[in-house]
């Protein structure tokens, strides 16, 4: 079984990643920012089912705090087979008219450079031509790539067209390394992160407008992403699966 980083997996659709693939049984590396008692209760559960996990705390929009964080899994869990570039944040909703420059570096440093520095730190470890064994990497991006979050957060949809992107070309560039890279697009999530965007009750709101009349659950998503990381997707790369209910 393998060892895999997940990030932003104190909570949400990154917790549900961890669940999911500790219950397939590879170790993981849950990654967190602010939540650590979450984090660290997850590892209690995860330890319990008998794999190996820990919990390590870094800003993954900071280099140094990248670098430190794949080397604390190099030494502690072993070596790297897959990464779920999952944590994301979503800010107030606001017209683009009312965006400054703070807002919209500070949601794409920590929404697209956060996930070039973790999908560098893997290819460095995962590539044949680096002595690694290959591997595979799952961006979790958002519906809102497509749809464009209009009166929204049209910074937060922008942010994940940019991991679409990243996810076609690293695809590209790492294919004949042996390392899959693939994309998860999710609709509207039952999570915190509605909260944060400052419209709890969102899901709510909009459902009539999903053809399958829900909101998603965290693990609906967390299963696609461990299909993509199984062998089962051996032949899968620069793919896309949209879990958003038919919207
Ligand atoms: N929920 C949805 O409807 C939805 C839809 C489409 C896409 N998505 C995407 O799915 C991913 C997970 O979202 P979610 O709904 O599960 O969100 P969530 O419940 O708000 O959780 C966000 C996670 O990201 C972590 N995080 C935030 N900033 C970080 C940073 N700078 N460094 C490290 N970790 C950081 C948080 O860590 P702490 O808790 O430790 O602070 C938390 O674990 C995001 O990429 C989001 O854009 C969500």
């Amino acid at each position: 079984m393998g060892n895999i980083l997940i990030t932003g997996a104190s909570r949400g659709i990154g917790e549900a990643t961890a669940r999911v693939l500790a219950a397939k049984g590879h170790n993981v590396c849950i990654n967190y920012h602010t939540q650590k008692d979450l984090a660290h209760q997850l590892v209690v559960d995860l330890t319990q089912q008998g794999v190996k996990a820990i919990a390590v705390q870094a800003d993954v929009s900071q280099e140094q705090q990248v670098v430190d964080l794949f080397n604390t899994m190099d030494e502690q869990l072993g070596p790297l087979t897959g990464l779920v570039n999952n944590a994301g944040i979503l800010l107030p909703q606001m017209l683009v008219e009312q965006m400054d420059a703070q807002r919209i570096n500070q949601l794409l440093s920590t929404n697209v450079t956060s996930y070039f520095l973790c999908c560098k730190e893997a290819v460095k470890r995962m590539a044949l031509k680096h002595g690694g064994q290959g591997g595979a990497i799952v961006n979790v991006s958002s519906a809102a790539a497509r749809l464009g979050s209009a009166f929204e957060y049209v910074d937060y949809a922008a942010s994940k067209g940019a991991i679409d992107t990243l996810t076609r070309g690293l695809s590209l560039e790492v294919a004949r390394e042996a390392i899959r890279v693939n994309c998860v697009r999710p609709g509207f999530i039952d999570t915190d992160m509605h909260t944060d965007g400052g419209e709890p009750n969102r899901i709510e709101r909009i459902k009539p407008t999903i053809p399958m009349g829900r909101g998603g659950q965290p693990v609906e998503v967390a299963n696609a992403v461990a299909w993509l990381l199984s062998a089962e997707a051996s032949y899968v790369t620069g793919s896309f699966i949209e879990v958003a209910g038919g919207r």
